[in-house]
């Protein structure tokens, strides 16, 4: 079978999200840069955070803002407390408060178990777990101290964190990766739970294979997007696109009753497609 398609185009209604203000980290790059780019298509004002490449930050703060809405892009590693910080204050003062916060910024440090050293372990932990526990920590000050404000959102805020297939998928060779995601599954729904109350809505979206530079290697030649369809029941290898149309709905009231879910977006990765035909 071959890769038919792609994701869905102009699918995004564009007020769905007019007057919130969205900060997505890790938005200069792949599935944060689709996702920066897709709230804004949707009417939000977007802060694009990166840690390294002002170059490709402002390219999608010139893409969001020919939607007619605000966009700035923001340095800070979200690994940095003291960048965290300064970061949501900077956007409180800049763009009056925040309502949706895409806690994306991720990465991998691959490596065989007794090869991997303890930096590519931190490493990971650090921006793909810790990093997301900052950012929403700060991000939910903000949403407590505003409260709701029924003309923009049912809700006080909404998180919403990028996770993996890989939160429930065991994955050789990258034992860190697999654990920040299986850290961020429970960071997730322990938020949720303890913040439902306040009117604050957290929530995870799990990407399958997705075409962006993390996993370059596993699509760019024919051979190895053969090889990665096996593992994809519905055909294709996602797009950025994808994540960007779930992230937004997810955002919106539409959503507004789902509290502490995974939505996986994966083609059905996760439905165990080596079942389809043996056990
Ligand atoms: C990883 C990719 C991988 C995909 C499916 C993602 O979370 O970052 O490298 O292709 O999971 O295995």
């Amino acid at each position: 079978m071959s890769s038919a398609g792609g994701a869905p185009q102009n699918v995004i209604p564009a007020h769905l999200l007019r007057g919130q203000k969205a900060l997505v980290t890790g938005a200069n790059s792949g599935i944060g840069m689709a996702t920066a780019i897709g709230l804004g298509r949707a009417g939000a004002d977007v802060v694009v955070n990166y840690v390294a490449g002002r170059d490709e930050a402002e390219k999608v703060v010139e893409e969001i803002t020919s939607f007619g809405v605000r966009a700035a892009a923001y340095e800070a590693d979200v690994s940095d407390e003291d960048q965290v910080v300064a970061m949501t204050q900077r956007m409180v003062e800049e763009f009056g408060t925040i309502d949706i916060l895409v806690a994306n910024a991720g990465l991998q440090r691959d490596a065989q178990f007794t090869e991997m050293t303890l930096a590519q372990w931190q490493k990971v932990l650090d921006v793909n777990l810790t990093g997301q526990f900052l950012c929403a920590r700060e991000a939910t000050k903000e949403f407590l101290r505003r409260g709701v404000v029924p003309e923009v959102s049912s809700a006080a805020g909404k998180i919403i964190c990028m996770s993996s297939v890989h939160q429930l998928i065991p994955w050789a060779g990258h034992v860190n990766y697999a654990s920040s995601k299986g850290g961020v599954a429970m960071m997730m729904q322990t938020l949720a739970q303890e913040l439902a109350p306040k009117r604050i809505r957290v929530n995870a979206v799990a990407p399958g294979a997705i075409k962006t530079p993390i996993n370059r290697d596993a699509w760019s030649t024919p051979e190895a997007e053969q090889e990665l369809l096996q593992l994809i029941p519905y055909g294709r290898v996602g797009d950025t696109q994808d994540i960007a149309h779930a992230v937004v709905a997810l955002a919106s009231d539409l959503m507004d009753y789902v509290v502490g879910t995974t939505l996986y977006v994966d083609g059905g990765m996760t439905l165990f497609p080596g079942f389809a035909t043996g056990g």
